[in-house]
């Protein structure tokens, strides 16, 4: 952002306001009063309304019989010159008149964030006096034409493009009459074929190359070396190949170097990093990037954020990170480095906010300095190989809202939580996979998590019980306690947690009946959601599989799982209340009795699965009406008579009902004799097929099918 303020002062600063001063100036305003613009700037502007299908009100203002210097959108100079067209977010359709590339004293365009459409004409992009054009955000299609290389410099200064649907070859360097360019922001189009290696020689003023999210190949030129100005490169998220030329460090007033998931490998050399003292953003997060980080980054005084995440890269921290002392972010998430991160003195990077070293091999203990960036709001150092206890210096973290130590070797969880009820803040803790064998405390000295939303304390195994002080966590939202060993029966104050919409306590030792406590849960009962949850967006993307991520607690569907546990008794009829769970598993219990009734109710279920338990009676026909269920299984128990044969049960295969002697069906090797012949099915065979196509469509424009297997999946958290 820094730089393209910095490069509209730069055409400010040119704006000729003359020595002569205020006096000039005013004469001049007052001679505005009465100039007004020329009738064929007019012409060119009502031509431009015509071009429009959808004009947003403007023919409201734009009236033939009046001074255009007064219509929406328009700026004229106090000559009456027309010198700016600024109609951003009007909702305009239709196409850009080339009409507008004749107002001969044209300064500034801007259309962004409008629906129109065709293509870009070549009169503004060669228009003798325009300085910026911004139609970002459009859907703007065709090829960005060649120039005649007789074409004399032209004075455009700004040209956004991005967001489009542009696609071809760049031009070639036959725009090299844009000798003025400053800032080119061609990103998020269908851009093909080579970088251009002509952009600093075509364009020797510019500060600003975005490219990013196109479908360029090929390397990086290493022309962009010559670009003495630029400030920022942003190349991210194209086909790349190679690595970063040496001569791009030549460019040395580069402040933003991004390129992530652009497809480069290489490794970062000393000599060469530390020759971008001005760099405020290293980005080449996703790339295949190896060797270790070098030690000459300690030169990059000014930097703020390093993404190196998902790379191949190794070896330790080198101490020289702690001179990088305006550090805000730092992402090595998904690489292989290792040792200790004691070598690193984080009490030098006071401004660190968010430290994510998730999936690397560093062990030893979580070094104390850390404790001490006091504006650290997001700090995750899952899958690693850190051990011992938390130190009490992580109270300190008043901002810390997002906490991951998953899946590490940390011991003492009555140490832990005691220290962590310090971190006010909190709203994400995830400490699962640690303090292996231990016992969840029940201390009542824990339990100030007023803002926890996301605790996720599984895979340990813990023994004892599902602890008191859960219940105080008035705005808790996700819990998932599973594969622990814990005992005892779910505690009627579980229906207090009024927030919570994912409740997953699948796989400990958990006995007595399913309370109808459970099913009185507010979340769960009601389709709505708190309004706040819809909007909110975790620090930090977390994973519910190696591969996926989320970004919202909202992306997680409202699910209970209870399967793998010791519960007896009958499943409560209650169970229909819970109307908006799009996951239930009962599975792997020891339940009796029938499938009730009411399950018919859970009209939103993707997933129900009461499979190994002992449950009898038929299977009821009126659950063909959820229409959502992908997966259905019950299989292992005892049921009997026909299975039900509309709606989506025609989807499930055999194996969901495997395991029940008593059962037939088509599909079954047991059919269904005529004396026990099933209740008529009502559905028409049109219906039938309406609702199969309507699921499938369902699951291929909602991705059903990928939330489905998350459901499913969901074991790992990141
Ligand atoms: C605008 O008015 C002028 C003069 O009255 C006329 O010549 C011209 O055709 C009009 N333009 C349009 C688009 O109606
Ligand atoms: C165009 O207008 C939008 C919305 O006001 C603004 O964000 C953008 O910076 C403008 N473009 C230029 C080049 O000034
Ligand atoms: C388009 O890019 C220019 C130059 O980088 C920038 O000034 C302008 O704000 C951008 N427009 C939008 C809508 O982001
Ligand atoms: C380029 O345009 C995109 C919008 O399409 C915007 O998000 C980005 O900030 C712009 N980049 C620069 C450097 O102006
Ligand atoms: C790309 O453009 C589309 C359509 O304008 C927009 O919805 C999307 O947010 C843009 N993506 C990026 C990364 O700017
Ligand atoms: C640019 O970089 C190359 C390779 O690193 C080097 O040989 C050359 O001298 C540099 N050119 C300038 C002008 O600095
Ligand atoms: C990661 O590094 C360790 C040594 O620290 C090495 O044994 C292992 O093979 C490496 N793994 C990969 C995938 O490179
Ligand atoms: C770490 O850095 C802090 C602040 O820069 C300094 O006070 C402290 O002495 C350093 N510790 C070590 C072990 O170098
Ligand atoms: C705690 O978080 C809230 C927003 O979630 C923020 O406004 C507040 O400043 C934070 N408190 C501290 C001490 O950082
Ligand atoms: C965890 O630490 C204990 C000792 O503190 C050690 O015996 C054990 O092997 C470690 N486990 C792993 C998976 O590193
Ligand atoms: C856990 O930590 C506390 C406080 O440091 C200590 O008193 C206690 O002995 C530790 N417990 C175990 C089992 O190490
Ligand atoms: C159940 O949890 C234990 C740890 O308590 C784990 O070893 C086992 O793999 C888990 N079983 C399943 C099916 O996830």
């Amino acid at each position: 952002m820094q730089p393209l303020q910095l490069s509209r002062m730069r055409y400010n600063e040119k704006l000729p306001i003359s020595s002569l001063g205020i006096a000039l100036v005013m004469l001049m305003s007052l001679a505005a009063i009465t100039s007004s613009c020329t009738e064929q700037e007019k012409a060119s502007l009502l031509k431009f309304l015509t071009g429009l299908s959808q004009d947003g009100g403007l023919a409201a203002s734009w009236r033939n019989g009046t001074d255009c210097c007064t219509w929406e959108g328009i700026t004229c100079s106090m000559d009456g010159t027309v010198t700016d067209v600024s109609l951003a977010s009007k909702g305009l359709q239709g196409y850009i008149s080339p009409t507008v590339g004749s107002l001969a004293g044209l300064l500034r365009l801007n259309l962004s964030n409008n629906m129109l459409s065709s293509g870009l004409p070549q009169e503004l992009v060669s228009s003798g006096s325009i300085i910026a054009i911004d139609i970002s955000f459009n859907r703007l299609d065709g090829e960005l034409h060649e120039m005649p290389s007789s074409t004399p410099v032209r004075p455009l200064k700004v040209l956004n493009i991005s967001s489009n649907l542009f696609a071809g070859q760049f031009p070639s360097s036959t725009w090299g009459a844009m000798k003025d360019l400053v800032a080119l922001n061609a990103s998020n189009n269908s851009f093909t074929g080579q970088l251009p290696t002509h952009f600093c020689t075509s364009f020797p003023s510019l500060v600003v190359l975005e490219l990013s999210y196109n479908r360029f190949r090929g390397s990086i030129p290493p022309e962009l070396g010559s670009c003495s100005m630029l400030r920022v490169l942003k190349v991210g998220h194209n086909n790349l190949s190679g690595t970063l030329p040496d001569e791009l460090f030549n460019a040395t007033s580069l402040e933003f170097l991004s390129f992530p998931r652009s497809g480069l490998q290489g490794i970062l050399e000393d000599t060469y990093i530390a020759k971008l003292t001005f760099l405020v953003t290293l980005d080449l997060g996703e790339n295949n990037f190896s060797g270790k980080i070098p030690e000459f980054i300690g030169h990059l005084k000014r930097l703020e954020e390093l993404y190196l995440n998902s790379n191949i890269m190794y070896g330790e921290l080198p101490s020289t990170l702690a001179n990088c002392t305006n550090l805000i972010t730092i992402n090595l998430n998904c690489n292989n480095f290792s040792g200790q991160l004691t070598k690193v003195n984080f009490s030098s990077l006071p401004n660190l906010m968010s430290l994510d070293l998730m999936r690397n091999n560093f062990d030893g203990t979580i070094p104390e300095s850390i404790y001490s960036c006091r504006k650290l709001i997001a700090l995750r150092l899952s899958s690693n190989k850190f051990h011992g206890q938390l130190a009490k210096g992580l109270g300190n973290l008043k901002s810390l809202s997002f906490l991951s130590l998953y899946n590490n070797n940390l011991t003492n969880i009555t140490d832990a939580l005691q220290i962590l009820g310090s971190s006010k803040n909190l709203s994400t803790l995830l400490i699962g996979r640690n303090f292996r064998h231990e016992t969840m405390p029940e201390d009542d000295t824990i339990g100030s998590f007023e803002n926890i939303r996301f605790l996720g304390i599984s895979d340990c195994p813990l023994f004892g019980k599902i602890p008191f002080w859960i219940s105080k966590i008035a705005n808790l939202e996700i819990l998932i306690l599973s594969n622990n060993q814990l005992t005892g029966s779910i505690p009627a104050w579980i229906k207090a947690l009024s927030y919570v919409f994912y409740l997953d306590i699948s796989n400990n030792s958990l006995t007595g009946e399913i309370p109808t406590t459970l099913t009185d849960m507010p979340m769960l009962e009601s389709a709505k959601t708190d309004a706040n949850s819809n909007q909110r967006v975790f620090i930090l993307p977390v994973y519910p599989t190696l591969s996926h991520q989320y970004r919202q607690p909202f992306a997680f569907p409202k699910l209970l799982d209870l399967s793998n546990n010791k519960f007896t008794g009958e499943i409560p009829s209650t169970i229909g209340q819970l109307k908006s769970l799009r996951s239930l598993n009962l599975s792997f219990n020891n339940l009796t009795g029938q499938i009730p009734e009411s399950t018919c109710n859970l009209t939103s279920l993707q997933v129900l699965d009461l499979s190994n338990n002992n449950l009898t009676g038929a299977i009821p026909a009126a659950l063909d009406s959820l229409h959502f269920l992908a997966a259905f299984n019950v299989s292992d128990n005892d049921l009997e008579g026909p299975i039900p044969s509309g709606g989506q049960f025609n989807t499930f295969g055999t194996s969901s009902f495997d395991g029940n002697t008593k059962l037939c069906g088509s599909m079954l090797i047991h059919k269904c004799g005529s004396a026990e012949a099933p209740p008529v099915n009502v559905l028409t065979t049109k219906q039938t097929d309406y609702k199969v196509a309507f699921v499938i469509a369902f699951s291929t424009f909602f991705g059903v099918g990928v939330l489905y297997d998350q459901i499913v999946l969901s074991r790992y958290f990141g």
